[in-house]
């Protein structure tokens, strides 16, 4: 017999039970679900609204169930279709039917946009914990790469050098961001709509504020019909777990780069590598590759939540049963590319000599004969074309800027001198960069100190 079974003459069909039932992947809430059922009958029980023998029998029955369930002795049956039906089921059977009293004043509809707000608060905590231990080991790569130049690019081609440190410092302020917006969502997640029954609240004398008080809660959803229907939680998360996962992928795909013949910037760990079941040589990035394919499911929960709600009338709807496998999803799957990211950042070998060599065949020093040229007096406008024939000169000649004799470079202008050599090393490139967040050293030294502040905040 259904537990709400009293107005129907037949049973179920059992395709209707199978397709209906959230069972399977909701039981990942059992510990939320009997978090929440303690704290409502302690309630129910202080406002006398069941006997407090009764509400004693209901909680001790609660905490076995839970041990039951955890120990896998529990059978959690699709017949009853949800984790809230089934801890009921097996709460009646544990205590007999005082049991029944549980339910009272209280809708599955409540309970299970409780749970759901149980359930996420404790993964953004882990999460953000998750995504700061990123953030420090890119902050030691900073930190062991203050003297490492590289090529900086725009369109892939090379720009202007760059320190590594300071790449790695892009990174960190970019998942300070995400931090910030976990943390922002917090207040939103953490309101409690306990109270607002099935959609317009209940006839019994319920303190909503002790529940939520009870259970950590900073307030309680204000509008009843609104308590049920809102998902809006769920969509920021997988709204923020899609721009933490864009942010992992945009560096897993320089990471792949980087450790291309071709780059060779990096060299991943071997423990953070795979092999070739062909090609005995190979040595292949592929966490890094998995984490950037990754981001394609987290971006598909997130559109598919937003489809799922955008045509819902209020309150409850049993498409929003639909809330969860995406979410429960997108949690593990952020988790696990946060978990190996830290360590996969921290283990990697930088090839400070191949950075260096690329921006010394280069012309990424350009700009700065082409600003030396304004120091001296002639017009930017008039300097940059002067410099595009220097390249022009040296693409033709097999050179870069630094082969040139100060011969050659006066043939281009007298007002060039020997210290244009100077000028044109890659750290003293690098080093005129000496703007607020530029990339001279003491500037990335700068914003590795700010990064401390910021840890320390979060
Ligand atoms: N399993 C349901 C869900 O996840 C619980 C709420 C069901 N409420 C209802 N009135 N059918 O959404």
């Amino acid at each position: 017999m259904k537990l709400w079974g009293g107005r129907f003459t037949k049973p179920t069909n059992q395709l209707v039970d199978e397709y209906t039932a959230s069972i399977n992947f909701d039981k990942k809430l059992a510990k939320y679900d009997i978090q929440g059922s303690l704290a409502h009958v302690e309630m129910l029980k202080e406002c006398r609204i069941i006997p407090a023998t009764d509400a004693d029998q209901i909680t001790e029955g609660l905490h076995t169930v839970l041990l039951k369930i955890e120990s896998g002795e529990a059978e959690l049956s699709e017949e009853h279709e949800d984790i809230h039906m089934n801890v009921e089921k097996l709460l009646i059977e544990e205590v007999g039917a005082v049991g029944g009293k549980l339910h009272t004043g209280r809708s599955r509809n409540d309970q299970v946009a409780l749970d759901m707000r149980l359930y996420l608060r404790e993964q953004l905590i882990e999460i953000i914990q998750l995504v700061v231990s990123v953030q420090q080991s890119l902050h030691t790569q900073a930190k062991l790469n203050l003297d490492t130049v590289m090529p900086g690019y725009t369109h892939l081609q090379r720009a202007q050098p760059v320190l590594f440190g300071h790449h790695m410092m892009a990174y960190v302020f970019m998942f300070q961001r995400d931090v910030e917006r976990l943390t922002d969502s917090w207040k939103r997640v953490n309101k409690s709509p306990l109270g607002a029954g099935a959609l317009a609240g209940t006839t019994f004398p319920i303190d909503r504020q002790f529940v939520a008080e009870k259970l950590g809660f900073d307030g309680i959803c204000e509008n009843s019909l609104d308590a049920v229907s809102d998902r809006d939680f769920v969509v920021e998360f997988l709204s923020n777990a899609s721009l933490i996962s864009t942010h992992l992928s945009r560096l897993c795909e320089e990471l792949v780069q980087w450790s291309s013949a071709e780059f060779s910037f990096i060299e991943l760990d071997d423990a953070f590598s795979t092999g070739s079941s062909m090609m005995p040589q190979k040595k292949n990035p592929d966490v890094a590759e998995l984490v950037r394919g990754k981001t394609g499911r987290v971006f598909g929960h997130l559109v598919g939540m937003l489809t799922t709600l955008k045509g819902l009338p209020l309150a409850y709807n049993k498409d929003m049963q639909e809330d969860k496998e995406g979410m429960f999803d997108t949690v593990e799957t952020l988790k696990g590319a946060l978990g190996l990211f830290a360590p996969m950042i921290e283990t990697m070998q930088v090839k400070k000599e191949n950075m260096y060599e690329a921006v010394r065949k280069d012309f990424s020093n350009a700009t700065d004969l082409a600003d030396y040229l304004v120091e001296k007096g002639m017009p930017f406008r008039e300097s940059h074309a002067v410099v595009g024939q220097v390249v022009l000169h040296c693409i033709n000649g097999n050179k870069y800027l630094l082969d040139l004799t100060l011969k050659e470079f006066k043939s281009f202008s007298e007002t060039i001198e020997s210290d244009i050599f100077e000028k044109l090393n890659p750290e003293a490139v690098v080093n005129a960069r000496d703007v607020a967040g530029g990339t001279a050293r003491n500037r990335v030294e700068e914003q590795i100190e700010k990064a401390v502040e910021l840890f320390q905040s979060s």
